[in-house]
């Protein structure tokens, strides 16, 4: 049996503890959280010890991987310490609030070897994983030019730390990474690059960039300046030489000259999770953290969304902020 020590048990704690429940041979055997009914709430699912912090936890507890789901400032000490503790670390992502940050993560990650993935989870999403094998396999020709969207009602967190761009980022490193991150797992740095970030409200809130490849460009937008009705949104359209491939509130479609298809996935996990706001889908989050614990149980390191990527997107973004 894997064990696993839960750090943080808000929003993400949340969906990575019902995730876990559902892998076999793997279990959350401590949580930790400063709210002790919300660590209470994620004990209760695998009969797991609670520490009320995160350092409390990782220096007690003996387990084999340490999975850190703090507000993104909180990232880099705590991912300091469980590097140097076990051999395997989850960190949500953005990995660290500042690019400083990144790189004495890494130089930690070359002194103890310890595997390192990062809650990059669009690399998982089952429909953004089906764009990947498209890309990567050429069957409708190269890609022409990409539009990857991402928007959603402002989100709040434990004593509001969301809405400080001091603790967060903002919309920029919060959300708008995501693809950003995508973009750069898809088709590698661009040749060139144009983003301006809008500051209406509330510091990053709104992004909007441009990268050119010379062969495509691609657009990605990202914004959760937006009431809190406003449905959550991701979209790609992706035009390919002989295809166009979109995802929409619509579902996942592929349009050629023959028509269109609505294309059905196959997804390896379909559960929902309750009070989890409008992203309420675990289907990418177990993949990743299925992936992450198999690594484990194969005793090899996670290469998918590893750390050295990563620190690249926050590199890429704290470029498009400043
Ligand atoms: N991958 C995704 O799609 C996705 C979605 C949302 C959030 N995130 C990321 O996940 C991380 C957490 O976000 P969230 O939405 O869960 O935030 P949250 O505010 O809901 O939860 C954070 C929790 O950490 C606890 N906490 C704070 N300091 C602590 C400490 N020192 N020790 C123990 N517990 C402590 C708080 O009490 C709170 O319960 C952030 O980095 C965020 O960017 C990722």
């Amino acid at each position: 049996m894997l064990k696993i020590g839960l750090i943080g048990c808000g929003f993400m704690g949340t969906m990575h503890a019902n995730c876990y429940n559902a892998i076999e041979g793997v279990q959350v055997v401590a949580v930790a959280d400063l709210q002790r009914d919300k660590a209470e709430a994620l004990a209760k699912l695998s009969n797991a010890k609670i520490y009320s912090t995160g350092m409390e936890l990782i220096e007690n507890e003996n387990v084999d991987a340490l999975d850190i789901c703090l507000p993104t400032y909180l990232h880099a000490a705590h991912a300091e310490a469980a590097m140097r503790k076990v051999k395997n670390v989850f960190v949500e992502k953005p990995v660290t609030f500042t690019v400083k940050e990144g790189e004495k993560l890494l130089k930690v990650q070359r002194e103890t070897g310890a595997g390192v993935q990062v809650g990059q989870v669009i690399r998982f999403w089952d429909e953004y994983v089906w764009l990947k094998e498209l890309i990567d396999g050429g069957k409708y020709g190269k890609v022409v030019n990409a539009m990857f969207r991402r928007l959603s009602p402002r989100p709040d967190g434990w004593e509001h730390w969301f809405r400080n761009a001091e603790k967060s980022g903002g919309a920029a490193l919060d959300l708008h990474i995501h693809d950003i991150d995508y973009m750069l797992y898809a088709f590698g740095k661009p040749k060139t690059f144009h983003s301006a970030v809008a500051h209406g409200g509330e510091n990053n809130s709104y992004v909007a960039a441009i990268a050119n490849y010379g062969d495509k460009v691609v657009t990605v937008e990202g914004s959760w300046d937006l009431p809190a009705d406003f449905p959550f949104e991701m979209f790609y359209r992706v035009k390919f030489e002989n295809a166009v491939a979109e995802y929409s509130h619509e579902g996942l479609k592929l349009y050629t000259d023959g028509g269109v298809e609505n294309v059905q996935l196959t997804k390896a996990f379909n559960a929902q999770v309750e009070g989890a706001g409008n992203i309420s889908d675990l289907g990418g989050y177990f993949n990743e953290l299925k992936y992450f614990t198999d690594c484990l149980k194969e005793g090899k390191h996670p290469e998918k969304a590893g750390l050295a990527d990563a620190v690249e997107s926050v590199k890429f973004v704290r470029e498009e902020i400043k």
